[in-house]
């Protein structure tokens, strides 16, 4: 949508896995412009060579990935199978049809159980599920791919930003588009947003007994129009000076800022103006005490930074919540 209002033809292809069409025709009345739409799994190497055939794309924005780790845990190949082997499949496709620029939507959870906070690109890097191994393999691959191409000329040159990103959350401020999980959420704020709502009974706290100042979780919780807007400057920045010193440049997008599972709670039930019954139970594995970043080199490099407060998030995740209890029926 960012992308749209700003003057790019858009070829959106997506397999619809945890998406629904409907989202797309709302992107049309918020942004009254069309976009291009081939329903294209990103393991069908045929389907995606038609589409990179029929048009003259100038670089890929990939997405395209599974992301809940309790799902990667239980079905692993699931993960490697659409997150690595499906962007094999992309790079292939991209060289054949001489596309060169990427912008790969990574993760924080390549940094695994950070040693302290925040969290810079140097730190180092480690996953402790198939969903973080994934992530972790399609970056190698990435990084290998440029540096075999970093002597090419023109458009076999190849040149890619992995974006870290730290946990999206919120929706378009106009109510229209956001996040519909297909089961029960995993991840919090879907959670507390149908808590609030009444479709959840009582949110469970995964341990209160971190170090950190109220005990429970704190993480980087940032807007998904603030995440999209941070594609955008990557996307131009490849055109740019920068790339030709280094092709493969990685940037954390985050604010700065974590806040708790508790903090969350309570401004959620401010801003909703509902009741979230929670209850304290014990840590999930796998979790990490504290994870934020240090947003500084995007905003050096990229001329990025989160714009969005708390409440903004907040807010807009009520207002898509209230105004779509059914998600997008
Ligand atoms: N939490 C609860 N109760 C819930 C859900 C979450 O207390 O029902 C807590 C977690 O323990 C954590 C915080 O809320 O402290 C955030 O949890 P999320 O599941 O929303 O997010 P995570 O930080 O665990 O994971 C997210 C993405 C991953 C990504 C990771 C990397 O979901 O895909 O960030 O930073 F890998």
């Amino acid at each position: 949508m960012e992308l749209l209002q700003i003057g790019y033809q858009v070829i959106v292809v997506d397999n619809f896995s945890n998406s629904k069409p409907e989202a797309l025709k709302r992107i049309k009345i918020i942004t009254d412009k069309a976009l291009i739409f081939h329903q294209v799994d990103i393991c069908d190497r045929l389907a995606l060579q038609a589409v990179f055939d029929q048009y003259d794309i100038d670089a890929v924005v990939h997405l395209a990935g599974l992301k809940a780790v309790g799902e990667s845990c239980q079905l692993p190949l699931k993960y490697y199978q659409n997150n690595v082997a499906g962007t094999l499949v992309l790079a292939e496709v991209m060289n054949e049809a001489e596309v060169s620029k990427i912008v790969f939507s990574s993760s924080a959870t390549v940094y695994g159980d950070p040693h302290k906070v925040p969290i810079t690109e140097e730190f180092p890097l480690s996953a402790t599920n198939p969903y973080g191994r994934s992530k972790l393999m399609i970056e190698d691959m990435i990084r290998d791919w440029v540096a075999a191409n970093a002597t090419a000329k023109g458009n076999n040159k190849i040149k890619a930003v992995l974006l870290r990103y730290f946990n999206p959350i919120g929706a378009h401020d106009s109510g229209l588009i956001g996040e519909y999980p297909n089961d029960i959420p995993n991840n919090l704020l879907p959670y507390v947003a149908q808590v609030a709502a009444g479709r959840l009974e009582t949110l469970s706290v995964f341990g209160d007994d971190y170090s950190t100042p109220d005990g429970t979780g704190v993480r980087d919780y940032i807007h998904v129009v603030d995440l999209a807007k941070g594609h955008v400057n990557a996307l131009q920045a490849l055109d740019g000076t920068l790339f030709e010193q280094q092709p493969c440049r990685i940037y954390n997008l985050g604010t700065g800022r974590g806040y708790s599972v508790l903090e969350i709670v309570n401004l959620f039930a401010q801003v909703s103006n509902r009741k979230i019954p929670y209850r304290v139970v014990s840590r999930r594995s796998g979790d990490i005490a504290e994870c934020y970043a240090d947003p500084s080199l995007a905003a050096a490099e990229l001329g990025w930074r989160a714009e969005k407060t708390l409440t903004d998030m907040l807010t807009d995740t009520w207002r898509w919540q209230s105004n779509n209890p059914d998600g997008y029926l």
